[in-house]
């Protein structure tokens, strides 16, 4: 059988630095980063919780209990720019960590059907 998406991202560990490497992009990240400023006292938490909501929506062990993406961004007012901004920057965490294409295409594509529940909301 083929392996999950979690499993060829590197398991937890893999998605752990992944993303924290995509939040930190978000941080250097003159478009966006302003976006986090309220969230930097806890880039921590930040981090976590992205890791987490990526090792469960790959097929992982974790259980992310935070809000979903819709409550998350709801009232930020977040623009397609803004959006496509967040995704760059996780594409370039997974060139960092030697993420194939295949996996690039899928993360990409899961990232991207989420849009209509952030942009706007
Ligand atoms: C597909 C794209 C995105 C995904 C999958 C995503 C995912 C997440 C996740 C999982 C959290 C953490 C929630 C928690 O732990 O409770 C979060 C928080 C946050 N996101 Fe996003 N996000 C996306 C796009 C964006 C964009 C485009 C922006 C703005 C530029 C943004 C701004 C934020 C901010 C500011 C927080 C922190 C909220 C807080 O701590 O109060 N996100 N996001």
């Amino acid at each position: 059988m083929e392996k999950t998406l979690y499993e060829r991202l590197g398991g937890s560990e893999g998605i752990t630095n992944i993303a924290n490497d995509a939040v930190d992009l978000h941080l250097k990240n003159t478009k966006i980063a302003t976006r986090f400023e309220n969230a930097k006292a806890d880039v921590n938490s930040l981090k976590n919780g992205a890791a987490t909501f990526f090792i469960a929506g790959t097929g992982g062990p974790a259980v992310y209990k935070g809000k979903d993406m819709m409550k998350t961004h709801q009232g930020m007012n977040i623009s397609h720019s803004e959006f496509f901004s967040v995704i760059d920057d996780v594409m370039q965490a997974l060139d960092k960590n030697n993420i194939e294409q295949r996996e690039k295409e899928e993360v990409l594509f899961v990232l991207y059907s989420m849009k209509e529940e952030i942009v706007f909301v």
